[in-house]
């Protein structure tokens, strides 16, 4: 495996590639990641896997300073995984005009309105500057002859995943993009690099979220139509319990708009914080 951490190496090194399936990431990785690793190994046998905390998606209040960085513990991970090249760049490397405070990349991707719902809507920014690195990743990636490409996202980012595909359709990317499953602790709870600021006791509570998805789900199946009800009770219950709900939304899965009573695919979606940390979980079904 190679750690590679500029543009040029890594054009080079993917040069004679026939087909690459690609990772992007932000690291600290756990099995959610890897679980995306394997999947990307299912499509090519060179997988490049990038670790890079983009400053472009986190907003002014936000965890940037201190999102955990662990890359040697992740190198680690990558190898047992087989991952073939894993693309550390500086933040120079990625904002050729940042100056050493602002990053100046004046041209960026406006995403579609829907991004400016659900977790847009509490961070203001975020998607475009997930879908300008994405664009950006994709361009170090696969600009360099490949002819099948392939790229892997969690379902647990439903909302970017949603915002990766309309980038890869709106700007005719031959890219096809493969969703991999939320990976669960036992006590459903979804993984995350942002569990880890949980305190012991936050972390016994933070099932809660997925223990009202899943009863949404349940009663939806069940034929309940009033979606208003159900978003209001769950975050009725989510807030008695000590949490700040940012939303809770039933939505289609095809669109990501409000999803009306003739809606058969739907996903329900929901942001919440404990203490300072906010968390973020989905479900996709169809009833
Ligand atoms: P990051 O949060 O590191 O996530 C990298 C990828 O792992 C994303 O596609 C995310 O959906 C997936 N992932 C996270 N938790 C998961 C879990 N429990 N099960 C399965 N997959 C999971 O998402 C980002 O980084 C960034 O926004 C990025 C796309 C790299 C752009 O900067």
């Amino acid at each position: 495996m190679q750690i590679i951490n500029t543009v040029s190496a890594l054009r080079l090194a993917l040069k004679h590639q026939a087909k690459i399936a690609f990772v992007p990431t932000m690291g600290n990785l756990h099995a959610g990641h890897i679980h995306l690793v394997t999947l990307a190994k299912q499509q090519a046998e060179c997988v490049v896997v990038s670790i890079f905390v983009n400053p472009l998606q986190f907003g002014a209040h936000e965890d940037l300073a201190n999102y955990p960085r662990t890359l040697e513990a992740d190198c680690e991970k990558l190898k047992a995984a087989g991952a073939s090249i894993v693309f550390t760049p500086t933040v120079a490397e990625m904002y050729p005009d940042f100056d050493g405070v602002n990053l100046n990349q004046s041209m960026t991707i406006t995403p579609p309105a829907i991004a400016d719902e659900l977790c847009g809507a509490s961070r203001p920014g975020h998607f475009s500057g997930v879908a300008t690195v994405v664009l950006k990743l994709f361009n170090m990636v696969f600009l360099n002859g490949a002819q099948q490409c392939f790229a892997v996202f969690g379902q647990k980012d439903f909302q970017q995943l949603f915002v990766i595909k309309q980038l890869v359709r709106q700007f005719n990317l031959p890219i096809q993009i493969i969703a991999g499953e939320t990976m669960r602790e036992e006590s459903g709870l979804a993984l995350s690099s942002r569990n880890g600021y949980l305190t012991a006791e936050q972390r016994l509570q933070a099932s809660q979220l997925n223990t009202v998805l899943r009863n949404i789900v349940t009663k939806l199946k069940a034929n309940h139509t009033n979606f208003d009800a159900l978003e209001l009770e769950a975050t009725a219950i989510l807030n008695a319990q000590g949490w700040i709900v940012d939303y809770i939304s039933i939505r289609s899965a095809l669109t990501l708009s409000r999803a009306n009573s003739s809606d058969s695919h739907l996903v329900v979606l929901a942001a919440a914080k404990l203490g300072n940390t906010r968390l973020i979980d989905n479900i996709e079904f169809l009833r």
